[in-house]
């Protein structure tokens, strides 16, 4: 040890580095740690997919109470694989400019969809719902079913910005695969807004169809 770290007057005492232990505790490790502490509670309380209520910000204000509640656009003529494959998808620029090459030209909240249409690049829309990719889930299974988006998404039609309605966990998958009477509508409906589920109707189906959700693990966990 160096001669000038001792105090020469109190030989028991620490070297005098040690004094710096506070200011290296609060300068440096203290500020660490709660960053790590802060990253914590962000982590595990900030909303995440299976948080009902995650409704994170998107790069253009699109609106389905006015695209779906109000102009009456069903659903599929946006998310064209709902029906039919296992990603309902969202949908091209190239959809949005069907009707705003003509409406709303110069609006600046399209700005960034306008720039997105001339410059051949997507949008890039922030996604709401997400199953683990240990998890399998595919669409059109339950849309030709006969479940509705409203099981699974709720009332879209009333949503300015889209929000998760749903957990997403396996226990909500389950309830549901149990019981699925409970959700069953006629194929023509299963984009309805506020359609009430009656299940004597939605027994009736299961029998005709033959519906059976799987409840073993490996019908998810493929
Ligand atoms: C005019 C096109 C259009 C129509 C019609 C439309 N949507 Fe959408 N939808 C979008 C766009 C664009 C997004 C991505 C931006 C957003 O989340 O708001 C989206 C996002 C969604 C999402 C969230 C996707 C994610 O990231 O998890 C759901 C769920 C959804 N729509 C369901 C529906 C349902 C149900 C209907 C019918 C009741 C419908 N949409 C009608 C364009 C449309
Ligand atoms: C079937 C026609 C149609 C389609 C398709 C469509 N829109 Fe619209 N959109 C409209 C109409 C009509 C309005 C309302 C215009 C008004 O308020 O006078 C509108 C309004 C908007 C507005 C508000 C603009 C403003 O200044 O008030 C945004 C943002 C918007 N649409 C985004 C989109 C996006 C993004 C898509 C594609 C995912 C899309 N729209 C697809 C017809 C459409
Ligand atoms: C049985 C529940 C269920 C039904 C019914 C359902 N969805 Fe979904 N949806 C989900 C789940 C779960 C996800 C997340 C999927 C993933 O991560 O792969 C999702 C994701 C989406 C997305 C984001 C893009 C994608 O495909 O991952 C859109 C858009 C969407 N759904 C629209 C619809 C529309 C429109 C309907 C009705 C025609 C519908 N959904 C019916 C459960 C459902
Ligand atoms: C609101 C009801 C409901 C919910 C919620 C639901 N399902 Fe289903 N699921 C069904 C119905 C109905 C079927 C169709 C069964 C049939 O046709 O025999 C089905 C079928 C399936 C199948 C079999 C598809 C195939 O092609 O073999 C899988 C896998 C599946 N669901 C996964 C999931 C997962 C994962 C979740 C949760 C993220 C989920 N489901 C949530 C009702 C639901
Ligand atoms: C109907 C579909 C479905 C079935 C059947 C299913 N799971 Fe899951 N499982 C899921 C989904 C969806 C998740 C993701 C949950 C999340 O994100 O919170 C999951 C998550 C899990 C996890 C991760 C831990 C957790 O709770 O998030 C384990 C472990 C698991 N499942 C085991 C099983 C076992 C064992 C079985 C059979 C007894 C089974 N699963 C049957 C859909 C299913």
């Amino acid at each position: 040890m160096n001669e000038k770290d001792t105090n020469p007057g109190e030989p028991w005492v620490f070297p005098k580095w040690h004094n710096r232990i506070p200011l290296i505790f609060f300068g440096v490790i203290g500020p660490v740690v709660s960053v790590l502490a802060v990253a914590g509670v962000w982590y595990y309380f900030s909303p995440r997919f299976t948080d009902v209520g995650y409704r994170p910000e998107q790069p253009v204000p699109y609106s389905h109470k006015l695209h779906v509640g109000e102009l009456g656009l069903d659903c599929r003529y946006c998310h064209t694989g709902a029906e039919i494959s296992s990603s309902a998808r969202v949908p091209p620029t190239q959809t949005c400019m069907n009707c705003h090459t003509q409406i709303k030209t110069d609006s600046p909240d399209l700005r960034l969809v306008r720039e997105s249409w001339i410059e051949d690049k997507p949008v890039e829309w922030v996604r709401v719902h997400k199953t683990p990719d240990y998890a399998y889930f595919e669409h059109s299974a339950h849309v030709q079913a006969g479940v509705g988006c409203e099981s699974c998404h709720g009332r879209i039609d009333q949503m300015v910005e889209v929000t998760l309605a749903e957990p997403l966990n396996m226990g909500w998958c389950l309830d549901c695969h149990r019981a699925p009477e409970k959700h069953l509508r006629p194929a023509s409906e299963v984009t309805t807004m506020g359609y009430v589920v009656d299940e004597a109707m939605g027994l009736k189906l299961k029998d005709e169809k033959g519906i059976n959700p799987p409840l073993h693990c490996s019908g998810c966990h493929r």
